[in-house]
């Protein structure tokens, strides 16, 4: 049974005054537990937009989404949330880290927010993202690959099963880029969880595994 399947998924905006924008027109998938697949596409295909959708910060129009074989869509925001808070970690092009947080409390902010105790586990990561000299510093005093990093460490705290990277890499020079990926790959691999990365880069898709393409709203295996 797969980790995550998504049948018929639509998506699309209407603005007032203009013609409704169909994004998602009913896209098929599914990811195995431990499967790591780029998302490649075209600007504008709606590659954020179905992560966002399947992250749970977006609804889709239509279409269902099965998690673990059951079906997830449709469920009350409330419980959409709680799924979401344990099952993914998600990762921002722009890192996202509070700027009034140190590393330290970026790291351990899921687990606060969750009400769950993860031990020693966020010690544990922000020393595998080499952060731990900079553990009580606010992220306004670290670089873009070093925030990323504690990105990193901030989207696996719960442990989750699926971790979605959009364009995680997209603001960094090449070494940076490179420093994160090195970090991320192996390390949702190594857990054997499961990881959706967006990216306009071949070279960074070749090293998370067989791209899905998004391609006028579909996507072809
Ligand atoms: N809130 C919104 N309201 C209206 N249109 C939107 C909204 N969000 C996204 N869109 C439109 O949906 C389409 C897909 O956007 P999306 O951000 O998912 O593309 P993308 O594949 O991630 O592109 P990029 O590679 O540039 O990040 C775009 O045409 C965008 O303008
Ligand atoms: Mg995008």
């Amino acid at each position: 049974m797969p980790l995550l399947e998504v049948r018929q998924l639509r998506k699309g905006y209407r603005l007032e005054g203009r013609p409704p924008l169909e994004i998602l027109h009913g896209i098929d998938f599914s990811l195995g537990a431990g499967e790591c697949r780029p998302v490649c596409g075209p600007s504008g295909a709606g590659k954020s937009t179905l992560l966002h959708i399947l992250g749970g910060l977006e609804e889709p129009d239509g279409g269902e989404i099965f998690w673990k074989g059951e079906k997830i869509s449709g469920q009350t925001r409330s419980q959409w949330a709680q799924w979401r808070r344990r099952a993914v970690g998600f990762i921002f092009q722009s890192y996202h880290l509070l700027p009034e947080l140190t590393v330290e409390e970026n790291v351990r902010l899921p687990a606060m927010l969750a009400g769950v105790s993860v031990g020693e586990r966020w010690e544990d990561l922000i020393d595998q993202v080499g952060m731990t000299l900079r553990r009580d510093h606010l992220p306004g005093e670290l670089s873009g690959g070093e925030q990323q990093r504690v990105a990193v460490a901030r989207a696996l705290v719960l442990d989750p099963d699926l971790v979605l990277a959009d364009e995680p890499t997209g603001n960094l020079d090449a070494a940076s880029a490179t420093a994160v990926l090195d970090l991320l790959v192996p390390m949702v691999k190594e857990r054997q969880k499961s990881l959706l990365l967006v990216t306009h880069d071949t070279s960074v898709a070749m090293k998370v595994g067989v791209p899905l393409r998004l391609l006028d709203g579909r996507l072809a295996n």
